[in-house]
């Protein structure tokens, strides 16, 4: 059994070799993370359905922005950079299975027009599998249809 310790360790010396072999696999970097996310959300922005649903909750866009920049850093690259919790950041927004399909489609329109087509394909794929569950966890959030029993 591994304590804490060495399990640091040893995510210490692996993280940066998978890292780095995801680079080299997708043709990522940061600085294409950063693009990516910045043109995304500046779409998303200006889009009519997914834009008001941002704006009245996001104040101040330079920390989102870097939260999110950080968020695909990990996602990606591995990195583990990012601390945060995107499940309960969800769980209460008014949107539905059609709101995500909204997301993803100008999520892959971006990344095509961005990212190399390895790289493209790997965002893609993880923002695909990202957007189900959080999904599922605004249905289960959702109201109870099950009856009170009182
Ligand atoms: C219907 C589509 C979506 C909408 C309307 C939406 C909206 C939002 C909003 C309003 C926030 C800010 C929450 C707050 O600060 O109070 C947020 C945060 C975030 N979103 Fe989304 N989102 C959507 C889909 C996605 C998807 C598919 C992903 C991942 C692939 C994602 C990843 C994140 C992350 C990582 C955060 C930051 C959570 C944190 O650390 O605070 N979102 N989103």
């Amino acid at each position: 059994m591994q304590d804490a310790a060495e399990d640091r360790t040893v995510e210490q010396s692996v993280r940066p070799k998978m890292t780095s072999a995801l680079m080299d696999r997708t043709g990522l970097d940061e600085g294409i993370l950063t693009t990516l996310v910045y043109r995304f959300y500046a779409r998303v922005r200006a889009d009519a359905v997914l834009g008001p649903i941002f704006e009245a909750r996001i104040v101040d866009w330079a920390p989102h922005l870097d939260r999110m920049v950080v968020f695909w850093s990990s996602v990606a690259l591995m990195t583990g950079r990012y601390h945060g919790a995107p499940v309960q950041a969800h769980a209460e927004l008014p949107v539905d299975w059609e709101h995500f399909e909204r997301w993803l489609a100008r999520f892959r329109k971006t990344a095509a027009e961005t990212c190399p087509p390895e790289g493209a394909a790997h965002v893609i794929a993880c923002a695909e599998r990202i957007a189900r569950s959080l999904h599922m966890a605004v249905e289960s959030a959702g109201p109870r249809t099950v009856p009170s029993l009182k």
